[in-house]
C-alpha cells in the first residue's frame, strides 16, 4: 500500500512503537473503546481529519479510531509539539516497516515553519479520491477555522489579501486561501459541506466554536470535548500539573524551590500550574481578572496581585489564560536578569513576542532548540521558552498517557456520536451527556485501585438519582 505522508524520519518508528506499547497500558479508556467497539466498528465510513499534537498518546488515539473503522489523516496543532518517533510509528503502523509503511498518513514534524504547518493542515484535509474528510477532530480549531475561512471567502467571491493580515500567521493562512481560490473556487465550500461534525479538544478552540455559532457562521455541528468534566478538570489541571514543570526543567534545569513564580490566570490550567510550582517549593503568585478565580486562588493560599506589582522581582512567569497580550514587551524589559518566561495556553499571543522582537536593541541568543535568551540594550536578559508557544509540548512531551486517556476517550465517544447519530445533532455546539462523562471516569478507576461505594436503592431514592447514575445535575461544578 502506498500513501502520502511527511514526517521527520521513519527510522524512528521502532522507538515510537515501543513507547506506544507502554502508553497503551496507561490508557485503559482507549483500550476499553477498542474492546467494546472493535468488532461493531461504529466509525466505518468515517474519514477523520485530526489536528492535535502528534505525540505518543495521540498515536494511541489514532490507532483506536482506526480500530473502530475510521480512515484517518493527521497533523499536529502546533509547530513544536510533534514527537517525531510517534509520527513515524503511526505512519509505519503496527504491522508495517519503514520501507513498506502500512499505517496512517501523518504530516507533522517537530520544528515546522508556519508555511509548513499550514501546508500540513491542507494536506490532511485533502482526501485522495474524495472531496475531503467527513469528520474533524480538532485541538484549538485551526482545521475548523481553515474550512470556515475558505468557505467565507468563496461565498463572498472575495480574494484574500495577505498583506492586510493582523499577524504573520494569519498572513500565511490568507496566502493558502489565495492559492486555493485560484486552483478551485469551490474547494472549501465542498469540503465544508461534506463534514458531519467536529469534536474540539481545548478551551481556546471551544471558545472559537461558540463565537462562530453566535455569529451564525458555524457550518456543521460540534461537540465541545473540553467541557466534559473528565477532560477539563483532569487534563487541563492534573495534566498541566505534571507537564508544566517538566517543560521548565528540561528547558532550563533551574532549581524551582525558593524561586518566586507568577502564574497568570487561575482557571483549570492555572490551578494545575500553581500547584505544581508550589509542590517544588516555589513561592507562587497568581494574577487574575475574574473575581471568583482570584478569590479561589487567595483561599488556596496564593498571593494574588497584578503583574506590574511583581514584574521586577519574580523569577518565573507562566501564562495560562487563553487571552492575548498578557505579558507585554515592556513588562519583559523590566524583569530580573534571566527571568524565565513561558506560556502554556493554546496560542502564542499571550506573551507579546512580536513586540519583543521589535524592541530597540534586542538581541536573540538561542541556547538550544525552543530555549532562547533575549538580551535587552541594558544587558539584562529574559529566557523565553518555545518562542512563546505552549511550553509543556514544546520543551517537554505534553501530558502523560493516563490523563490523556480520559481526554481521548471523550474524543472517541464524541466522534461516534456525531458520525453515527448525525441527525440527532443539528448544527450547534454540544457537550457529551453526563452518563458518558461518568463512564469515562469509571474506565480509569481499576487501574488506580479505586473502590467505589455503591448507592443503596433507598439512598438513591433519597437523593433522587438512579443507582447507576448520573449522580449530579448539569449545574454541578466539581
Ligand atoms: P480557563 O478559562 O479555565 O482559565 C483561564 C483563566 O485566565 C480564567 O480564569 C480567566 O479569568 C483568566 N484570565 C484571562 N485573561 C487574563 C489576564 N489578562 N490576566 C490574568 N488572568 C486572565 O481556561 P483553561 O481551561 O485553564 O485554559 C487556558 C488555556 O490553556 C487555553 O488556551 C487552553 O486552550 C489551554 N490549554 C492548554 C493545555 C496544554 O497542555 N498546554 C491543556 C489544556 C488547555
Amino acid at each position: 500500500m502506498t500513501f502520502d505522508y511527511k514526517v521527520a524520519d521513519l527510522g524512528l518508528a521502532e522507538f515510537g512503537r515501543k513507547e506506544i506499547r507502554l502508553a497503551e497500558h496507561e490508557m485503559p479508556g482507549l483500550m476499553a473503546m477498542r474492546a467494546q467497539y472493535g468488532e461493531s466498528k461504529p466509525l466505518a465510513g468515517a474519514r477523520i481529519m485530526g489536528s492535535l499534537h502528534m505525540t505518543i498518546q495521540t498515536a494511541v488515539l489514532i490507532e483506536t479510531l482506526v480500530a473502530l473503522g475510521a480512515e484517518v489523516r493527521w497533523v499536529s496543532c502546533n509547530i513544536f509539539s510533534t514527537q517525531d518517533h510517534a509520527a513515524a510509528a503511526v505512519v509505519v503502523g503496527p504491522n508495517g516497516t519503514a520501507d513498506a509503511p502500512q499505517g496512517v498518513p501523518v504530516f507533522a514534524w517537530k520544528g515546522e515553519t508556519l508555511e509548513e504547518y499550514w501546508w500540513c493542515t491542507e494536506q490532511a484535509l485533502t482526501w485522495p479520491g474524495n472531496d475531503g474528510p467527513n469528520m474533524i477532530l480538532d485541538d484549538g480549531g485551526d482545521a475548523t477555522m481553515l474550512v470556515h475561512k475558505g468557505t467565507e471567502f468563496e461565498k463572498a467571491g472575495a480574494v484574500p489579501d495577505p498583506s492586510t493580515a493582523e499577524s504573520e500567521e494569519y498572513g500565511v493562512v490568507l496566502s493558502v486561501l489565495t492559492r486555493t481560490l485560484q486552483e478551485d473556487p469551490q474547494r472549501w465550500t465542498t469540503i465544508g459541506q461534506g463534514i458531519k461534525g467536529v469534536t474540539e479538544e481545548t478551551t481556546t478552540g471551544v471558545h472559537r466554536l461558540y463565537e462562530m455559532h453566535k455569529a451564525g457562521a458555524l457550518l456543521f455541528p460540534a461537540i465541545n470535548v473540553n467541557d466534559s468534566v473528565t477532560k477539563s478538570k483532569f487534563d487541563n489541571k492534573y495534566g498541566c500539573r505534571h507537564s508544566l514543570i517538566d517543560g521548565i526543567n528540561r528547558a532550563t534545569d533551574v532549581l524551582i524551590g525558593g524561586k518566586v513564580a507568577v502564574v497568570c490566570g487561575y482557571g483549570d490550567v492555572g490551578k494545575g500550574c500553581a500547584e505544581s510550582l508550589r509542590g517544588q517549593g516555589a513561592r507562587v503568585i497568581v494574577t487574575e481578572i475574574d473575581p471568583i478565580c482570584a478569590l479561589q486562588a487567595a483561599m488556596d493560599g496564593y498571593q494574588v496581585t497584578t503583574l506590574d506589582d511583581v514584574v521586577g522581582t519574580a523569577d518565573i512567569f507562566v501564562t495560562t489564560t487563553g487571552n492575548k497580550d498578557v505579558i507585554t514587551a515592556d513588562q519583559m524589559s523590566r524583569m530580573k536578569h534571566q527571568a524565565i518566561v513561558g506560556n502554556i495556553g493554546h496560542f502564542d499571543n499571550e506573551i507579546d513576542m512580536a513586540g519583543l522582537y521589535k524592541t530597540a536593541g534586542i538581541e536573540r541568543v538561542t541556547i538550544k532548540p525552543q530555549v532562547d535568551e533575549f538580551r535587552f540594550a541594558d544587558g539584562h536578559t529574559v529566557i523565553i521558552l518555545s518562542e512563546g508557544r505552549l511550553l509543556n509540548l514544546g520543551n517537554a512531551t505534553g501530558h502523560p498517557s493516563f490523563v490523556m486517556s480520559n481526554s481521548f476517550t471523550n474524543q472517541v465517544l464524541a466522534q461516534i456520536e456525531l458520525f453515527a447519530k448525525t441527525t440527532e445533532y443539528p448544527t450547534d455546539v454540544y457537550v457529551l451527556p453526563k452518563h458518558l462523562d461518568e463512564m469515562v471516569a469509571r474506565l480509569h478507576l481499576d487501574a488506580l485501585g479505586v473502590k467505589l461505594t455503591e448507592l443503596s436503592k433507598e439512598q438513591a431514592e433519597y437523593l433522587g438519582v438512579p443507582v447507576e447514575g448520573p449522580y449530579k445535575s448539569d449545574a454541578y461544578r466539581y
